[in-house]
């Protein structure tokens, strides 16, 4: 990862964002790895998810894994990892996850919708997209903290600058000189162009996020949102005039390992997947046995003969 990162830095941000993306669909069982087939449209392809990156990245890990222990790590503690050192290696805090997640089998692009909040979410939808993971108020205002690294394409948020809720204006809670700044960056219908979600540092991982959002600097409207619930706005100030990274990194930690184990499959649930962007084959068939009479069929006690006999003959001794 240090390797990765250090050629790479954008990364960080796009492995993170994966392990959310991951988490909050299913659970943390790598269905955002898993590629469409002819009869079904996988999670990477639902739209909410088009611009999810680092696929790659985790196709190298997961090679270089196999290599040296072939099925012991799941794409899913891989996703999860990776994200944990994208976080450190942006000077964030170095989190004790756990490990032990395994691959599910199954992904549908029908789930997204129901399970991701849009970037325009009110924090009402954020709220309740949340809580049905088990997540507070506090959990969505910490892990939106990780918009303190990374970036976003111009189409994410460009109605902000040109044309908020249909109005043929901007959004009046987008600072003046921060929307100048971002009408350089992003013309209107830009499909392409990236930029930082921390309109101070989007490379490294710090208060800049919370301190952008209460100088009306957010750049998504879901950020935007967490100023209207007394919770998150509460925390969102707080922490924007703090002057120690610790407490966040503390409550970032928590949310993090929690978020980490949602839906998560662990021992007999789920499988080591060979190959992160497809389920594993089905196992080959065993010979077939050579029928049984009087079994299945008759629904005898004695299910195999060998076994059968020797009960019988010890029924026989006991008796006698
Ligand atoms: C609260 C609800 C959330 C919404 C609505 C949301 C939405 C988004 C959107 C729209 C983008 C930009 C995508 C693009 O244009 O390329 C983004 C990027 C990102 N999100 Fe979130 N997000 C949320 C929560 C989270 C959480 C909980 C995490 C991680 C714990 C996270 C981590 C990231 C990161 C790191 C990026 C940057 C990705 C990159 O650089 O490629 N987000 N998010």
């Amino acid at each position: 990862m240090t390797n990765i990162l250090a050629t790479s830095p954008d990364l960080a941000g796009a492995l993170l964002r994966l392990h959310y993306v991951d988490c909050f669909v299913r659970g943390c069982e790598a269905s955002i790895l898993l590629n469409s087939t002819a009869d079904n449209t996988a999670e990477k392809d639902a739209s909410l998810n088009k611009d999810v990156r680092g696929y790659d990245v985790i196709d190298r890990l997961k090679f270089k894994l196999e290599e040296a222990c072939p099925g012991i790590v799941s794409c899913a503690d891989i996703i999860a990892l990776a994200a944990r050192d994208s976080i450190r290696l942006s000077n964030g805090p170095d989190i004790p996850i756990g490990t032990g997640r395994r691959d599910g089998n199954g992904s549908s692009a029908s789930d997204v919708p129901l399970n991701l909040p849009p970037a325009n979410a009110t924090i009402t939808q954020l709220l309740s997209f949340f809580a049905k993971k088990n997540l507070t108020a506090q959990d969505l205002v910490i892990l939106s903290g990780a918009h303190t690294i990374g970036k976003a394409h111009c189409y994410s948020f460009s109605d902000r600058l040109y044309n908020y809720n249909g109005s043929g204006t901007s959004d009046r809670r987008l600072d003046a000189n921060y929307q100048t700044v971002l009408k350089q960056e992003c013309t209107p219908n830009d499909m392409k162009n990236l930029v930082g979600l921390d309109a101070y540092n989007a490379t490294a991982f710090d208060l800049g996020y919370y301190l952008g959002l209460s100088q009306m600097k957010g750049l998504l409207s879901s950020d935007v949102a967490l100023l209207d619930d007394n919770i998150t706005n509460t925390y969102v100030l707080h922490q924007a005039n703090n002057n120690s990274t610790d407490e966040f990194f503390a409550d970032f930690a928590i949310s993090f390992m929690i978020m980490g184990k949602i839906g998560a499959l662990t021992h007999s649930k789920g499988e080591i997947r060979r190959t992160c962007s497809v389920v594993n084959p089905a196992p080959s068939p065993s010979p077939s046995p050579s029928p049984k009479p009087n079994s299945a069929k008759t629904g005898s006690a004695f299910s195999s003969f060998p076994s059968g006999f020797v009960v019988l003959i010890y029924f026989c001794f006991q008796h006698y």
